[in-house]
């Protein structure tokens, strides 16, 4: 058993507020917050802890999650950028053969090494900002076996130190070599138990929008994510009100993304099926979007609020989490306490996870210790790192 001490700890336990405790102790065991309150209030067992490590005053948060990456590909499309300054849009872009296709093409040529070392690069990127868990999808591959090499260099980054889950997004854009998206679809269908018996698969997506595929061929898709028992997520709305938030709710999935043009049908059916919300504003800043995401309605609707940093090649090459939490408030109108619980207890539950997020007892020891006197600076200073130390599952991942 270990116990930290001396720091000032924002818990987010409840639904909401900081859950502040200063002056706060966490007790460690076996990897899993066994308690955690004043450190003038320690139970007796703590006189067994086996090591004290003093906070001197620190910062303590959960862990951060980023539930909505795509950290595994090769190449770059920096020109596109330049392109879309010059005036070019996003779906005028992908629809000449830029853009996803873009990226297909040179993930394809890529080898399972070559896309495992871009995808640690970047990994440890958002793990010295505080991630302990990871989300990656694949939909760069768009076929059987590049599908499967996203995936598996996907579950090889757990090995850094970060918890990985994998999503299979292989309904992201309609493969060169076809022409008729509904035969592309019951293709997705049928690749997708082979992967999942392999272990590679925790979740399904797809991209809901004109330029890629409607509500009735997602829905073939989740039917299929179904009838193997794996949860569903969406990129809904993001260009366009195509109802696929309702959809997917219809399916009780974990979340719908984007979502800057979700009305109210689909802010209502997300409410009733407990579907999260996750908010993507590097997407919405590098595309430079002018259509906010309905915020005060989902918030109203009690629709909860993730943030992540949706890092792709096109749409969002970030790597920082804590500059998202920053654009979350800046350009969304989200609260800093709402952009912490964004990047932590909300994003897990995009992700299905109830056992990380905060810090209370009986959850997963993933926390981070933080340069700084109050969480709301974490939001508040972007451009900069305070990370001091990140722990997962009790054990310090050393200096950051
Ligand atoms: O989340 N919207 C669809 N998919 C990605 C972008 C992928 C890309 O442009 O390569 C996104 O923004
Ligand atoms: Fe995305």
């Amino acid at each position: 058993m270990t116990l930290w001490r001396g720091g000032r700890l924002a818990t987010l336990a409840g639904e909401s507020g900081w859950g502040l405790v200063d002056d706060g102790a966490l007790l460690v065991e076996d990897g899993l917050l066994r308690w955690v309150g004043p450190a003038a209030e320690l139970p007796p067992e703590a006189l067994a802890a086996h090591e004290v490590i003093e906070l001197g005053g620190a910062l303590v948060t959960p862990g951060l999650v980023d539930c909505h990456t795509h950290l595994v590909y090769a190449g770059n499309r920096a020109h596109e950028f330049e392109l879309r300054l010059q005036g070019a849009g996003y779906a005028e872009i992908a629809r000449a053969g830029g853009g996803i296709r873009s990226t297909v093409a040179a993930t394809r040529a890529a080898s399972e090494t070559e896309l495992l070392a871009g995808a640690t690069r970047r990994a440890q990127a958002l793990m010295g900002e505080g991630v302990t868990t990871l989300e990656v999808k694949s939909g760069y591959g768009l076929d059987a076996a590049t599908e499967a090499r996203m995936l598996r260099v996907a579950r090889r980054l757990g090995e850094l130190g970060v918890d990985v889950r994998t999503t299979y997004l292989a309904a992201h854009a309609l493969p060169p070599e076809f022409d008729d998206a509904d035969a592309y679809v019951d293709t997705v269908c049928r690749w997708l138990p082979a992967l999942h018996v392999e272990g590679l698969v925790d979740a399904v997506d797809a991209f809901c929008e004109h330029i890629a595929f409607s509500p009735a061929q997602v829905a073939r898709v989740f039917d299929a994510a179904r009838r193997l028992g794996l949860p569903v997520k969406l990129h809904a709305e993001q260009l366009s009100d195509q109802g696929g938030a309702a959809m997917a709710a219809s399916f009780q999935a974990l979340s719908c993304d984007h979502l800057e043009y979700l009305g109210t049908d689909g802010i209502q059916a997300m409410a009733r099926a407990g579907t999260v919300a996750v908010l993507l504003p590097g997407a919405f800043y590098a595309l430079r979007e002018t259509r906010l995401p309905p915020v005060a309605a989902l918030r109203e609707a009690g629709v909860p609020l993730a943030i992540a940093t949706d890092h792709n090649p096109g749409s969002s090459p970030t790597l920082s989490p804590l500059l998202m939490m920053n654009m979350a408030c800046v350009l969304f109108g989200l609260t800093p306490e709402e952009a912490l619980r964004g990047m932590t207890v909300n994003g897990a539950r995009a992700l299905g996870l109830a056992d990380r997020g905060r810090l209370v007892a009986g959850q997963r020891a993933d926390f981070c210790v933080w340069d700084g006197d109050h969480p709301r600076e974490l939001a508040t200073c972007f451009g900069q790192n305070p990370l001091k130390e990140r722990v997962r599952l009790g054990a310090s991942q050393g200096e950051a």
